[in-house]
C-alpha cells in the first residue's frame, strides 16, 4: 500500500527515538512491499526556534493531509520560563485539537522480561494488561485561562457530546477485550465529573449492556492501580486525570519510556506518540528508550493503515529484543545497557 506519514521529531529525546521509529517504518515498507512517504516537519520548541510558532502552518497542513502523524516529544527548559508567551505545549494541544483526536489510547502491558525493572513486586504485576482511554481534546487543558497579579483561573468544561463519544470509544474497546470498563472521575467534588458519571451510566446502559461498568473516584483509582493493577481492563477518564494516571501506570510496565499511545478521532487518521516527555536531562546522549515510539509505530500501522500483520511483527520484534536482554539504561538495572541505536538494531534484526 501507499501511505503518507507526517513525522514530528520535536525536542529533547524526540529526534533520537523518532530516528528508530522511522528506521523500522522503512524496513517494514521494504519487507512488505509498501511505499511509505515520510515528511519530517518542525514542531514544538524546535519550531519556535525556527519560526516563532510551535505549530507552523505548513506543519499543520501536512499533518491534516497525511494518513497518520508520528510524534516524538516536545518541550524543554529553553521554552518553559513562567513568563514565556509561546510554549511548545500549545502546539501539541493545538495539533490534537485540529486533528480532532479526542480518544487517546494508552495500553499498559507488563512484559515478563521486565518484571524486575518495576519498583513494584512481581507478584502484583504478573499478567497486567490494561488500556487507558484518555479524553484528549477537552476539559481543563482547553478551558479559558487567565492570570493576573494575585489570582489565576483554569476553566474545566465538558459537554454531553464530548463525554458520549469518549465513553463509546472506551466501551467498544472493552467489548473486544475482557468486557470491563472503569470510569474514573471526581464526582464527589466536580460538576464536570457528575455530568461525566451521569452520561457514562446512560450510554453504557443503553448501548453497552454487555460491558460491565464501575465508577471510581480518581484518588481511589490512583491507589488501586498499584495495589491490584491486574483487576483493570479498560479505564476511561477525562483529560488531566488521564495524563496523571498514565504516568503512574507506566511504573507498572517499568519505565515511562515503554508506553506508546494512539490518539484517534472519527476517521482513520491518527496521531501516535510515546507518552513520555522530551527528557532534557538525558537528551543528546543516545540512551533514551525507543520502545514507546516503536510500539506507537505499531499502533499507527494497525489503526491508521490497517496493517495488522506488520504491527504484530513490530510488536513481536520489540518483545523478542527485550527477551534477548536488550535494555536501555532506564530498565537495565545493574545489567549492561544498550544505547537507543543499539536497541533499535536489536529490534530491526528481529523484524
Ligand atoms: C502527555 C504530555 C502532554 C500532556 C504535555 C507535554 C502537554 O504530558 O502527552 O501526556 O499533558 O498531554
Ligand atoms: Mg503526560
Amino acid at each position: 500500500m501507499k501511505a503518507h506519514i507526517a513525522i514530528l521529531p520535536g525536542d529533547g529525546i524526540g529526534p533520537e527515538v523518532i530516528a528508530e521509529g522511522t528506521r523500522c517504518l522503512h524496513a517494514l515498507a521494504q519487507r512488505h512491499g509498501h511505499t511509505f512517504t515520510l515528511s519530517e516537519l518542525p514542531f514544538g520548541g524546535a519550531a519556535i526556534d525556527l519560526s516563532g510558532e510551535p505549530l507552523p502552518t505548513e506543519t499543520l497542513s501536512t499533518c491534516l493531509a497525511a494518513d497518520a502523524v508520528l510524534l516524538g516529544a516536545i518541550g524543554g527548559p529553553k521554552w518553559s520560563a513562567p513568563e514565556a508567551k509561546v510554549r511548545p505545549e500549545q502546539g501539541l494541544l493545538a495539533l490534537r485539537s485540529a486533528l480532532g483526536v479526542y480518544a487517546n489510547l494508552r495500553p499498559v502491558k507488563v512484559h515478563p522480561a521486565l518484571l524486575s525493572a518495576s519498583s513494584l513486586k512481581p507478584e502484583v504485576l504478573t499478567g497486567v494488561d490494561l488500556m487507558f482511554v484518555r479524553e484528549l481534546t477537552g476539559g481543563i487543558y482547553f478551558g479559558e485561562k487567565r492570570q493576573d497579579a494575585d489570582s489565576a483561573t483554569d476553566v474545566c468544561t465538558y459537554t454531553v457530546a464530548e463525554i458520549e463519544r469518549i465513553v463509546r470509544a472506551a466501551a467498544q474497546l472493552a467489548r473486544q477485550r475482557r468486557g470491563k470498563l472503569v470510569s474514573i472521575d471526581k464526582a464527589n467534588v466536580l460538576e464536570t465529573s457528575r455530568l461525566w458519571r451521569r452520561v457514562c451510566t446512560r450510554v453504557m446502559r443503553e448501548e453497552f449492556p454487555d460491558v460491565s461498568l464501575e465508577h471510581m473516584l480518581v484518588d481511589a483509582a490512583a491507589m488501586h492501580l498499584i495495589r491490584r493493577p491486574r483487576d483493570f481492563d479498560v479505564l476511561v477518564t477525562e483529560n488531566m486525570f488521564g495524563d496523571i494516571l498514565t504516568d503512574e501506570a507506566s511504573m507498572l510496565a517499568g519505565s515511562l519510556g515503554l508506553l506508546p499511545s494512539a490518539s484517534l478521532g472519527e476517521g482513520r487518521r491518527g496521531l501516535y506518540e510515546p507518552i513520555h516527555g522530551s527528557a532534557p536531562d538525558i537528551a543528546g546522549r543516545g540512551i533514551a528508550n525507543p520502545c514507546g515510539t516503536l510500539l506507537s509505530v505499531a499502533l499507527l500501522l494497525r489503526h491508521s493503515l490497517g496493517l495488522s500483520a506488520e504491527a504484530e511483527a513490530l510488536e513481536q520484534a520489540v518483545s523478542a529484543a527485550l527477551e534477548a536482554g536488550a535494555r536501555t539504561p532506564d530498565v537495565a538495572g545493574d545489567a549492561p545497557a544498550a544505547s537507543t541505536r543499539a536497541f533499535g538494531d536489536a529490534v530491526l534484526s528481529r523484524l
